[in-house]
Parts: C-alpha cells; structure tokens; sequence
C-alpha cells in the first residue's frame, strides 16, 4: 500500500516513521510518502492560508495552495488524482473513523491524507480535490497530523507484515473474530498482586474453557 501525507509539518511524522511497526510495514513494502503544501505555493512568502470571506477568527487553508501541492506531487491534476485513489480530507466534522472504515481503507492499494491547519480547509478542498472527509472523533484538534498518525497507525495494523510475529489484529477489539465486540481483558505475572488474582480459569491451562470465558467478557463488554 502507498499513503502519502499532506501536510504543513513534514518532520512531526519523523517520530512516528521510527515506531517499530512503522518501520515493519515499510520493511514489508508498504510506502509512506510526505508533501508540504509550502513547498508547493507560488504565492508570495509561500503563503498557504489566508482571512475567511464573511470575517471571523482565524485563517483558512487555501484551496489553490491544497490543489497545487496536490498536482506538484503527483506531476497530474488534482482531479484524475481523485479518481484513482481515496483522498481523505482530516476534518473534525467528517466520517468518524472506526474499525470498519479502517478495514475499508485498508484495502485500497494507495490513499492520499490532507491535513488541515488554522480554522481548517476551504471548504472547496473538502467538496472537489478529496473523496473523504474523516475524523478521528468529535473533539478538535489543532491540526491533522495527529488525526494522520492515528488513522495511518489503525490502518497499518491491519496490513500484512507490519505487527510482530507476537501480535495479531486477527483477534483484536471489533474484530469479527470477537463478533464485532470489544477485547477481553489480558493479565499476566504475577498471578496475584496486592490481593488483585488474575481470574482462575486463566490458570488452569484449559484452552477450550479459556476462550468460551474470554469470548464471554468480551460480549459483556460490548453490552457494558
Ligand atoms: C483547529 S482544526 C479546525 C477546526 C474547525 N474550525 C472546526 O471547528 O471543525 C484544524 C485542523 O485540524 C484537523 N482536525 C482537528 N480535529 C480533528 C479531528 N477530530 N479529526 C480529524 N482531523 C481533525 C483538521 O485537519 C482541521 O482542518
């Protein structure tokens, strides 16, 4: 899979590019590319943003800038770009991402992710250069490239190669392995601590019984 990330701060993602299964999914072919929207303006001072029409606070990103840095990168219009991948503009006010939208996306071959900035992105980025808008949750950040890290993060999990041998998405919170529902819970030594036991079934080394109770508690988790 190829995600490329838009963005106004190239080097934030210079800590997320040295977490291990970041580095696993590259390692398994998987790419993750940068573009800054500066270094794609033509406007004075690489100008990106600019005051919103009808007055208010704050800036907004401008949509020649967002198109430009777009076709920059890509050498093709922005347009015949949106057709051939899923451009997902990060927006706190779009698609709330969870496991199914991760599962969705997970599945294409390349994604494009635009981060915003200031009051966010005119609004025509949203509408005509991108196919998505999704947020991570209804809370706002102050930029996209946190919501970029948290959906790139979901979503190489899923893929082929990039979790250790010692980890697996197959059985994980909302998977269909556990119905949809929520994990159960993990314990490991000490047995007890502080009087806290790990629950005894969990100690008897009966496979059977073990995931009949956790398949149990992860169902009373889904209904809690
Ligand atoms: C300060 S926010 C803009 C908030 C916008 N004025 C509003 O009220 O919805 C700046 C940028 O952060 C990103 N952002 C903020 N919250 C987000 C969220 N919950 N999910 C995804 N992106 C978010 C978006 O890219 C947005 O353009």
């Amino acid at each position: 899979m190829q995600i490329d990330v838009f963005t106004l701060f190239p080097d934030w993602f210079g800590w997320f590019e040295g977490q291990r299964h970041v580095a696993n999914a590259r390692a398994a072919g998987h790419e993750l590319r940068y573009a800054s929207y500066r270094d794609h303006s033509e406007l004075s001072g690489r100008q990106v943003d600019d005051t919103p029409f009808g007055g208010g606070a704050g800036m907004v990103l401008r949509v020649d800038v967002v198109d430009a840095a777009i076709q920059g990168f890509y050498g093709r219009d922005s347009l015949d770009v949106r057709r051939e991948r899923r451009v997902v503009a990060l927006t706190a006010s779009g698609r709330v991402l969870d496991d199914a939208l991760v599962d969705e996306l997970a599945r294409e071959p390349a994604l494009t992710l635009l981060s915003g900035r200031y009051e966010g992105f005119d609004e025509r980025v949203v509408e005509n250069l991108a196919t998505d808008a999704v947020s991570i949750g209804r809370y706002v950040l102050s930029g996209g490239e946190l919501a970029a890290m948290v959906l790139v993060d979901a979503v190489l999990r899923k893929l082929p190669g990039s979790l250790g041998h010692e980890e697996s998405a197959v059985e994980e919170s909302f998977s269909a392995a556990l119905e949809g529902a929520p994990e159960y819970p993990h314990y490991t030594r000490p047995a007890e601590y502080r009087g806290w036991k790990v629950p005894d079934v969990l100690l008897t080394g009966h496979h059977e019984r073990i995931r009949e109770w956790r398949l149990e508690q992860s169902r009373r988790r889904d209904k809690a």
